[in-house]
């Protein structure tokens, strides 16, 4: 029988690694990466009024306001949800609010979160991840100057893209201002998921591979518990 599938919200600061654990995790665990930040930014290449509003938030590291969240998680989880596969929510929720909406939205499709785990990163690391980050035009595979260079210089491991992007967001001012909003709104949301028994703290800091062994050492019992509750 198939394994049921695992929804997992991936919490942490810019730079935790969010979207480098996401990758590997896909691939280990058959899930499916729902990322808002990639998604916003594909609302910012459409162009727009929305696009433009989104990206001048976006560019002063602030939070896009709940209600446009709403409706960007409701249609990505509607797309993605018909695959079967689980989900891994990367940067959302980041507001109580958000927290919230996201268990309607899930209930309202008969899904539930399986886990919550936040990657606790020290602040000098943050900076030094963010500001060697790029990425592939063609695929979105992540990489970094020093940590996660390609195989082959300027080609990429994945799809032999030969052109890569830097984030308009990713310069020390607006970190500065990304990383305060999250102290300040979306550490709050911790609690609403520690009550609740879903949270895992995982510690961020090592390599990309030790920090995904830990990851997965939270998820196997959870996945475990899931496929033995589903064969009764
Ligand atoms: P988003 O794109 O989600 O940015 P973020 O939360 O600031 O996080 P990052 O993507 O910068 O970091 P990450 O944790 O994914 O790190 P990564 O794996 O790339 O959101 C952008 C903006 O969109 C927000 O500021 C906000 O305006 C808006 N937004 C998004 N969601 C929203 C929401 N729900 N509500 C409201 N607004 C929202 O790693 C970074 C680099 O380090 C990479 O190069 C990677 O290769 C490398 N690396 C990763 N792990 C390691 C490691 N262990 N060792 C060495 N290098 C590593
Ligand atoms: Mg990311």
């Amino acid at each position: 029988m198939s394994k049921p599938p695992i929804n997992l919200v991936l919490l942490g600061p810019p730079g935790a690694g969010k979207g480098a654990q996401s990758q590997l995790l896909q691939k280990r665990f058959d899930l499916t990466q729902l990322s808002t930040g990639d998604m916003l930014r594909a609302i910012v290449d459409e162009g727009g009024d929305l696009g433009q509003q989104v990206k001048q938030i976006m560019d002063a590291g602030d939070l896009i306001p709940d209600r446009i969240m709403d409706r960007v998680i409701g249609r990505g989880i509607d797309r993605l949800a018909h695959s079967g596969d689980g989900l891994i929510l990367d940067g959302f929720p980041r507001t109580r609010a958000q927290a919230e909406g996201l268990d309607h939205i899930l209930g309202a499709r008969n899904l539930r979160l399986s886990a919550v785990i936040a990657l606790k990163v020290d602040e000098a690391a943050i900076i030094d991840r963010i500001v060697g980050r790029f990425t592939c035009v063609k695929c979105h595979e992540g990489y970094h100057d020093k940590y996660k260079r390609p195989k082959v210089k300027g080609v990429c491991d994945v799809c032999g893209g030969t052109k890569f992007i830097r984030r308009s967001d990713d310069n020390p001012h607006t970190v500065k201002q990304r990383l305060a909003r999250y102290r300040e709104v979306t550490l709050e949301i911790l609690p609403y998921y520690a009550e609740r028994g879903l949270l895992s703290t995982v510690n961020g800091m090592g390599t990309i591979e030790e920090v995904h062994q830990r990851v997965a050492d939270v998820l196997s019992p959870i996945v475990a518990e899931q496929a033995a509750q589903a064969a009764g």
